[in-house]
């Protein structure tokens, strides 16, 4: 069945999570944060992941705002900057306007050429998303923005990767749904996406009951994979 739809994951895929905490460690006075920001960057990564599958397991939802500030406060002080309010309050702002990945624009582009549907599926609440997708300037190549929060529960609940036929009216083997969370690529897999897992950083695969149809190192392949399909 020929893809009709990609979809995208929006922290770590389209949006460099890493840039907060990079931008941040450039500018003035952060000599401290310098000194360890990509193991900040992934330790807050990582307990922002863990708050929302454990939130997801033990039925107690909240916004990925309000999880991505406990994960923040737990990087801090695992970094010993827990005192630094105004470091806190800059890396927050900076989340709101994270960059995409140099190839997003033009591999958007080029799936709109070919009329097919665009979205994000993210985490995200819609406002974080609006916010991160405005400042990119990417929009325009999207036909929608999904948030989880219409379903009240975080990936990789079944009911989440359900929300993209809802909207676009396809079947689950007409979707390309391309994430760099290789549990979300595993995940989708299993609900029957074509799915394919963005390996940047060359890691192992998960180890999960599904696995990813496809794995690539960045997105700039999506266009002519979807075409062939
Ligand atoms: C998202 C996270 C999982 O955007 O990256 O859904």
């Amino acid at each position: 069945m020929p893809i009709t739809t990609c979809v995208f994951d929006a922290y770590g895929t389209l949006f460099d999570v890493a840039a907060a905490a990079r931008q941040a460690a450039a500018e003035p006075g952060r000599k401290a944060l310098a000194a360890c920001w990509p193991k900040l960057a992934n330790d807050w990564r990582l307990k922002q992941l863990q708050y929302s599958w454990l939130r997801a397991v033990a039925d107690a939802h909240t916004d990925l705002w309000e999880v991505t500030q406990n994960g923040l406060d737990f990087a801090l002080e695992a970094n010993g900057l827990s005192h630094d309010h105004e470091l806190r309050e800059r890396l927050l702002a900076l989340y709101w306007q994270l960059a995409t990945f140099p190839e997003v624009p033009a591999m958007l582009a080029a799936l709109k050429s070919q009329g097919l549907n665009t979205a994000i599926l993210s985490n995200g609440s819609p406002d974080m998303l609006m916010g991160a997708v405005g400042s990119a300037g990417i929009g325009d190549l999207l036909d929608d923005v999904l948030s989880v929060e219409d379903v009240g529960v975080f990936k990789p609940h079944g009911s989440v990767y359900d929300l993209v036929g809802k909207r676009f009216h396809c079947r689950a083997d007409q979707v390309l749904f391309a994430s760099s969370n290789c549990w979300d690529a595993c995940a989708a897999a299993g609900q029957g996406f074509f799915s394919v897992w963005v390996n940047r950083a060359g890691e192992p695969m998960d180890r999960l009951p599904w696995q990813p149809n496809l794995v690539l190192s960045d997105l700039s392949g999506i266009p002519s994979i979807a075409k062939a399909s």
